[in-house]
């Protein structure tokens, strides 16, 4: 299973003090030391964490896959086809929020989702989208043509008891097993961490994980490279 890390909080942490540290482009290399098979930035329309200036940097030094989570405005749409990433994640964005708080509403912005999907495959980018482990909004998005979703594990991380969490991971592994039947790649994320981490990394065909808090946050005692090893492990051994 593939552990792509989500390295924004480093330039949370950068832009906390407006300067050049500590870099995001330099944290990839602990990160992929420690066994990370991909690299995921999200580029916000308010540039609040990530900057376009890491992302050309990235795409020049990255030697795993570079997923470049964003909105699908006009303007991000631009960029992601100069900045040419590996994949695409699209998400929903509000300004106020201190995290992507919720999938998409794939129903409600289908029209267009379908053409941001379209331009981006078109330019050879292969596209996920960011969406509720609801069936409903798996079929949708698996008649968007998109190539693969990554089912939101928010709620399933921040269930308050067993059964609250018991529920919420039967709803990710169901929205899981409905994206492959209808032919599309299944990751998930969003609020993973090493305590919550192995019933998900456990569900078979999900391909993929995206966890980006839960690892820089034990960085700060551990290293990333470290951080990072240890969530590889406990994926590896949950399989
Ligand atoms: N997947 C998506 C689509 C996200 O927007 C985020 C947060 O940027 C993550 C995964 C990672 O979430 P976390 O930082 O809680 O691990």
């Amino acid at each position: 299973m593939v552990l792509s890390v989500n390295i924004d909080h480093v330039a949370t942490l950068r832009q906390a003090r407006q300067d050049k540290e500590p870099d995001p482009v330099l944290a990839v290399t602990p990160v992929i030391l420690g066994g990370a098979d991909g690299i995921t930035v999200h580029l916000r329309e308010d540039r609040r964490h990530i900057h376009d200036r890491d992302i050309l940097l990235l795409r020049e030094i990255v030697t795993v896959p570079l997923n470049l989570e964003m909105s699908a405005s006009e303007e991000m749409l631009g960029l992601a086809l100069e900045f040419k990433p590996d994949m695409v994640t699209l998400v929903p964005e509000k300004r106020q929020e201190l995290t992507t708080e919720g999938g998409l509403n794939v129903r409600q912005h289908r029209d267009r989702l379908a053409g941001a999907i379209r331009r981006l495959q078109e330019a050879g980018i292969p596209v996920s989208l960011f969406i509720n482990p609801s069936l409903e909004d798996v079929d949708t998005s698996a008649d968007m043509r998109c190539d693969m979703v990554e089912i939101h594990t928010g709620l399933y991380s921040n269930a308050k008891t067993p059964t609250e969490s018991k529920g919420e991971l039967r709803k990710v592994s169901d929205a899981v097993a409905r994206a492959v039947s209808n032919g599309l790649i299944a990751n998930a994320g969003h609020g993973l961490n090493y305590h919550n981490v192995v019933p998900i990394a456990s569900i078979k065909p999900v391909s993929g994980l995206y966890i980006g808090h839960g690892i820089v946050s034990r960085a700060l005692f551990t290293g990333l490279e470290e951080a990072v090893r240890e969530m590889k492990k406990l994926i590896a051994n949950a399989r």
